[in-house]
């Protein structure tokens, strides 16, 4: 093959180099077009032809449903390593030693406290405000109460920042959900592991000690696992762009909550569950919700199914489907939306419109099932994501940093007037 494409433009030929992945993916370094063709550029809406950067964290094959972090298998990950080892992971690059996991999680610990003024910005908010809003502004306000900008060239500058963000990050989210309830903030306990301590800090009651249920412990583990890093997605993409401009961790991360917050992004595994219920309040007629997903004319799409990605299973559906019976099972939960589900995926797998387009059923279809199965309310659900999705955003944010990419600025074609004169009001 060819390591150069070559473009003809009027008459004019112009070559651009080939460059080829670890895992033989090829792409044209288009750095060049505009300079060398007198100004013309790509026109790519949602990037869906795009590579935006290099990166060297997640790997994904949308024709395989393959999904590996730093060369791991997610399979593997998930049922081997906890969620702060594979956060270290997708860090730093490495699995981590016993040494270092231990010190990471005692760092993290360091940090799960919160500045008590920012419990005067949460009483701004009223009752019912979404978590996912209180999060973003939170997070963007840790910047207040840490105004040293992280000094990306002093690896230990970086280390306490990435430690101080995934500590503060779950503390925020669980006075989310306290505040939501109208409860007062539990605060975050050095006795329990990072999974425990955002159970404990959520469902802890005033006059109780907390008790870990092993099982729901472990099966948030594992689905914040599956969340960890996805490449670039919508909301990291935003991470990145952000933090391209050296605005610091915590803004950045800030913008990524709020992208993720989009039903069509991480605010799908609500949607989700939102769906599935008002298919039952409906009678159950699944038939209906599918013809309904088809009709162009109807805005309703199947949420949690399809990906831009994904043209085959997405590995994580996969894996949470299974652990969904499980986890079900093991806490004696009976959740008529997993029958529901199971059955609209049936239908959908063996409707020529969904298998045409490749749509199958995403990480967002079966994980809200397991949310509400371990006690989460549903507008906490992609909180949970973006607490899954911390690591990966602070992966790829370093990443960006120590690579010293440019600040992302896409350019545009314009479709707009052309010059014109200024009108008098006479003459408008
Ligand atoms: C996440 O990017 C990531 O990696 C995201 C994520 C991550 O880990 O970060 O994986 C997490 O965001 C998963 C996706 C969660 N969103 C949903 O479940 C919302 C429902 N899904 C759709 O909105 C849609 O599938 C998207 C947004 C996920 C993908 O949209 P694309 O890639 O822009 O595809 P498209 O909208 O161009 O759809 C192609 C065709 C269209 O039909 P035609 O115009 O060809 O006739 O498929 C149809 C669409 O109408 N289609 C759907 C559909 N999804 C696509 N039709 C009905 N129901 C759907 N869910």
């Amino acid at each position: 093959m060819s390591d150069k494409a070559t473009l003809e433009i009027n008459g004019e030929k112009y070559e651009f180099p080939l460059v080829k992945g670890t895992e033989n993916e090829t792409a044209i370094n288009l750095k060049s077009l505009r300079a060398v063709t007198g100004g013309v550029i790509t026109l790519d809406p949602g990037y869906k032809n795009t590579g935006s950067c290099e990166s060297a964290i997640t790997f994904l094959d949308g024709e395989k449903g393959v999904l590996r972090y730093r060369g791991y298998p997610i399979e593997e990950l998930a049922e081997k390593a906890n969620f702060l080892e594979v956060s270290y992971l997708v860090i730093f690059g490495e699995l981590p030693t016993k040494k270092e996991l231990i010190k990471f999680e005692k760092t993290i610990k360091s940090y799960t406290m919160l500045n008590e003024e920012m419990k005067d910005i949460l009483d701004g908010f009223p009752k019912n405000a979404h978590p996912m809003g209180i999060l973003s502004s939170l997070t963007g306000a840790l910047t207040a109460f840490n105004p040293k900008s992280v000094d990306i060239n002093n690896e230990e500058d970086v280390y306490q920042a990435i430690c101080k963000t995934m500590a503060k990050i779950p503390t925020i989210a669980a006075w989310a959900h306290s505040k939501n309830l109208g409860k007062p903030m539990n605060y975050p306990h050095d006795d329990f592991d990072f999974i425990e301590n955002i159970l404990q800090m959520m469902f802890t009651n005033r006059n109780e000690r907390y008790t870990t249920n092993k099982v729901v412990a472990e099966a948030l583990d594992n689905l914040l696992i599956l969340h960890v890093d996805h490449e670039q997605n919508c909301s990291t993409s935003t991470v990145r762009i952000v933090g391209s401009s050296h605005a610091g961790l915590f803004a950045s991360i800030s913008a990524g909550v709020s992208a993720l917050w989009g039903p069509l992004h991480g605010g799908a595994n609500q949607a989700v569950i939102e769906m599935l219920e008002e298919i039952i309040a409906d009678g159950g007629d699944v038939e209906k919700f599918i013809n309904k997903a088809k009709d162009k004319n109807d805005p309703f799409r199947l949420m949690g199914f399809g990906h831009r990605v994904y043209k085959n299973f997405d590995p994580r559906a996969l894996i949470i489907k299974k652990s969904a019976d499980a986890v079900l099972k093991e806490l004696d939960v009976n959740e008529p939306t997993l029958k529901v589900a199971k059955h609209l995926e049936e239908v959908a797998l063996n409707d020529p419109y969904f298998v045409d387009r490749k749509l199958f059923p995403n990480v967002d279809f079966y994980s809200g099932i397991i949310y509400r199965a371990l006690g989460i309310p549903v507008e906490m659900f992609t909180v949970m994501f973006a607490i899954g999705r911390l690591p990966g955003w602070i992966a790829q944010w370093r990443e960006m940093r120590l690579r010293k990419e440019p600040i992302g600025r896409p350019r545009q074609l314009y479709i707009g007037e052309t010059k014109r004169a200024f009108k008098t009001f006479e003459k408008r």
